[in-house]
C-alpha cells in the first residue's frame, strides 16, 4: 500500500505547487502557464548542478531572465517545468579595450542587464555598440531570443555582438563556442530559443565609449506610405540607429534618427521611453480603459499621446529638467537606453499593460506592408470601428542589416517562400494597451486577428521571438527556411537530446 500512498502524494505536492509564471506585466500575463518551482542561483556552477539534477529526473528547465517578454510561449505546457531566474548571475569580467582600434570586449553572465553593463562598461571609458536594446533586459535572454535595436547601416541583433559564449547543455555540462563564420552550431547558437541550453557567458564586443545624438522629425504618412522600398532604405540606412514611431490616428510619423559624436562633446541627455509619474499613470489608465468600448475615446487618447511624443522624452541628467527641443546630446548609454527619472516608475506599475505583434518584411517591401496596414485601418473606420494605436510611443517600426543566423528576423536565408532580404529588413511592431476592465478585450477586437493573419498571409513576414503569440508562430511557419529548421533542429539534438529545454515556440516550429 505504501506504493499509491506516495505517488498520490508527490501528485498532490506536485499539483499544489504549480505555480503560474508572469511576464513583466504581472498576474493575468503569464509567460508559462504552470511551473513547479522558480530557483534563483547565484553562480553559474549552480545553474550547473540545477540542470544536472533536473536532467536526472526528467524535469524541464527553462532559463529567464527578467520576464521581459509578452506571451505565455517560454515554457513547454509541462507542469513540472522549473524556472531558473538568471538574474543574480550577473558577474562582468575580462574588459579589454585596444587605444588604436577602438575595439575591445568584456565577459557578462547571463543574467546581466543592458543598464547594468553599459554603466559599468561606461566607468571604466568603453560602451556597447549599436545592439543596445531598450532597458531592463538581460544579455542571455536577448542573445537567445533574437532581440535588435534598428540600423540597416550596423549590426543591430544583439547576438551579432558575441565573439565567445558558454552554454550550459541537457547534460548540465559547459559547452564553450566561438564565433565561426558558416558554422552551424554559430548559426544555431545565435538565434537558440534556449533550445540548446542556457547561456550562461558571453564574450561580447565593445567600444571605446563615445557620446550620441538624437534628432526627431515629423513626417506626413502619405509622405511614406508613397515610399518605394530604395526610398525608405536611403532614409534608414545613413544612421547608426533609426527607427518610425507610425502614429495612424493622426497619419504622421516620426523619425528618430541617432548619431555618433566624440566622448567630450558638451550634452548630459537622459531618455526614458517607459518612465511615468503617478498622476500620468492614472489619466492614462482611465483614458485608455474608456476606449474599451469607444472608438472616439482611442483616437483622443492617441492624439494626446502623439502631442507628448514630438518634444524629447528626454531629461537632463543631472539637474533632471526636461529637453524641450531636438537634438538632445548625451552619453550613448543614457540616450539610447536611459531608465527611470527620480520618482517615476515604469508604465507596466500603473497597470498599464499591454499586447503586442511584431513581424519582420525586406525592407523593399516596408512601405508595401505599411500601405497594407492602412487599408486595413481603413476598412475598420468603413466598418464604424475604427481602430488606431493606443500606446504611448506609437507604432514602433524598426530595421535590421542582414545578420546570417538560422532564426534571426535578417537572415538571408530563404525557403519556400522566396524574398530579398540582401538589404534588411523592417520589423512592424505594434504594441496596443489591453484594458484593465470587463474581459480585458481590446476595441474591435477581432481586427487584430485579421491584421496578424493578413499580414502573415499576403507578405512573407518572420516573427519576433519573444512579441507574438502561439497562433502567430503557427501562421508564420510557412514563411520560414526549413533548412534551415532543419540544420537548427540537429544543432538542439546534439546540444539537449533529451529535450530538456523544450518550449511551446519550439514545439510550434517543429525544432523540438
Ligand atoms: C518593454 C520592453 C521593451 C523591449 N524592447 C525590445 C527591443 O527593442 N527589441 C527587441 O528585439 N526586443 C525587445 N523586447 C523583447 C526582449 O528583448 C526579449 O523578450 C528578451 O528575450 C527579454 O529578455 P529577458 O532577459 O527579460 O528574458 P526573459 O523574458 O526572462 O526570457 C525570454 C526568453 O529567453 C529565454 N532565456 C532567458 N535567459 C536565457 C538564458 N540565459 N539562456 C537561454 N535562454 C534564456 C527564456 O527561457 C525565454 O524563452 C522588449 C520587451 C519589453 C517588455
Ligand atoms: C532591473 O532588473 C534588475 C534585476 O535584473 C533589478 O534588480 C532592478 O531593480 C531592475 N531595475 C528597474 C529600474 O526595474
Ligand atoms: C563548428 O563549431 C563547433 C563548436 O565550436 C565545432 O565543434 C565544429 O567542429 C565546427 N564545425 C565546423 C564544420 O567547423
Ligand atoms: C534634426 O532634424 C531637424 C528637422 O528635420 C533638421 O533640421 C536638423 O538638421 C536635424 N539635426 C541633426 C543634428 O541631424
Ligand atoms: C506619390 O508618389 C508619386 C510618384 O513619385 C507622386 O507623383 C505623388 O505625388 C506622391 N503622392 C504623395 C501623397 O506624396
Ligand atoms: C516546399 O516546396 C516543395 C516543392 O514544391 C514542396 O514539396 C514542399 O512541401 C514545400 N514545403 C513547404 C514547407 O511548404
Ligand atoms: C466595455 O463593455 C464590456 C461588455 O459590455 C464591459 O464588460 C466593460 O466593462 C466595458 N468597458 C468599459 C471601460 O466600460
Amino acid at each position: 500500500m505504501l506504493f499509491p500512498a506516495l505517488i498520490s502524494t508527490l501528485l498532490l505536492s506536485s499539483s499544489v505547487r504549480a505555480e503560474v509564471y508572469n511576464t513583466f506585466d504581472g498576474p493575468g500575463f503569464p509567460a508559462c502557464n504552470a511551473v513547479a518551482k522558480v530557483y534563483r542561483p547565484s553562480t553559474v556552477d549552480e545553474m550547473v548542478s540545477i540542470v544536472k539534477d533536473a536532467a536526472a529526473s526528467g524535469t524541464p528547465v527553462r532559463a529567464s531572465g527578467n520576464a521581459h517578454m509578452w506571451f505565455d510561449t517560454m515554457c513547454s505546457d509541462d507542469a513540472n517545468t522549473i524556472i531558473i531566474k538568471t538574474d543574480a548571475v550577473n558577474g562582468i569580467s575580462d574588459l579589454q579595450l585596444d587605444a588604436s582600434s577602438g575595439k575591445g570586449s568584456v565577459v557578462v553572465e547571463a543574467g546581466v542587464t543592458f543598464p547594468q553593463v553599459a554603466q559599468w562598461l561606461q566607468d571604466r571609458g568603453a560602451a556597447l555598440g549599436y545592439t543596445l536594446v531598450n532597458w531592463n533586459i538581460t544579455l542571455g535572454g536577448a542573445i537567445a531570443m533574437g532581440a535588435h535595436r534598428s540600423s540597416l547601416r550596423e549590426d543591430s541583433q544583439v547576438s551579432a555582438a558575441a565573439l565567445e559564449m558558454d552554454i550550459i547543455n541537457g547534460q548540465g555540462e559547459i559547452v564553450h563556442l566561438s564565433k565561426t563564420a558558416n558554422n552551424d552550431t554559430w548559426l544555431a547558437a545565435t538565434t537558440s530559443l534556449g533550445l540548446l541550453g542556457i547561456i550562461a557567458r558571453i564574450k561580447i564586443e565593445v567600444l571605446a565609449d563615445y557620446k550620441v545624438w538624437a534628432n526627431q522629425t515629423t513626417i506626413d504618412e502619405a509622405t511614406i506610405l508613397n515610399f518605394t522600398g530604395d526610398q525608405m532604405y536611403d532614409q534608414i540606412s545613413p544612421y547608426v540607429t533609426a527607427n518610425y514611431w507610425w502614429w495612424p490616428g493622426v497619419k504622421k510619423f516620426h523619425l528618430r534618427t541617432y548619431g555618433v559624436l566624440p566622448v567630450k562633446t558638451f550634452g548630459n541627455a537622459f531618455q526614458s521611453t517607459f518612465s511615468v509619474t503617478p498622476i500620468e499613470g492614472a489619466l492614462a489608465k482611465a483614458l485608455l480603459n474608456g476606449g474599451q468600448n469607444s472608438s472616439f475615446a482611442n483616437f483622443a487618447s492617441a492624439a494626446t499621446f502623439y502631442a507628448l511624443w514630438a518634444a524629447p522624452n528626454f531629461h537632463e541628467t543631472v539637474l533632471d529638467f526636461p529637453l524641450l527641443s531636438w537634438p538632445v546630446v548625451g552619453r550613448a548609454f543614457d540616450v539610447l537606453i536611459g531608465g527611470l527619472y527620480p520618482n517615476q516608475k515604469p508604465e507596466w506599475e500603473y497597470d498599464l499593460h499591454g499586447h503586442t505583434l511584431e513581424l519582420a518584411v525586406p525592407v523593399g517591401m516596408g512601405p508595401a506592408l505599411l500601405r497594407r496596414v492602412r487599408e486595413l485601418f481603413d476598412e475598420s473606420a468603413a466598418e464604424g470601428k475604427a481602430v488606431t494605436s493606443t500606446y504611448r510611443s506609437g507604432i514602433n517600426i524598426k530595421f535590421g542589416k542582414p545578420f546570417d543566423s538560422f532564426l534571426g528576423q535578417t537572415t538571408e536565408r530563404v525557403g519556400n517562400v522566396t524574398a530579398d532580404w540582401s538589404k534588411g529588413a523592417m520589423m512592424f511592431d505594434f504594441p496596443s494597451f489591453v484594458p484593465t476592465t470587463g474581459d480585458h478585450h481590446r476595441y474591435n477586437e477581432e481586427w487584430y486577428t485579421k491584421l496578424a493573419t493578413t499580414l502573415i498571409n499576403e507578405f512573407p513576414v518572420r516573427p519576433h521571438w519573444t512579441k507574438n503569440t502561439r497562433q502567430i508562430f503557427g501562421q508564420a511557419l510557412k514563411n520560414l527556411d526549413q533548412d534551415s529548421l532543419k540544420r537548427f533542429a540537429a544543432v538542439r539534438e546534439q546540444f539537449d537530446p533529451k529535450k530538456t529545454f523544450r518550449s511551446v515556440v519550439g514545439e510550434i516550429i517543429g525544432v523540438v
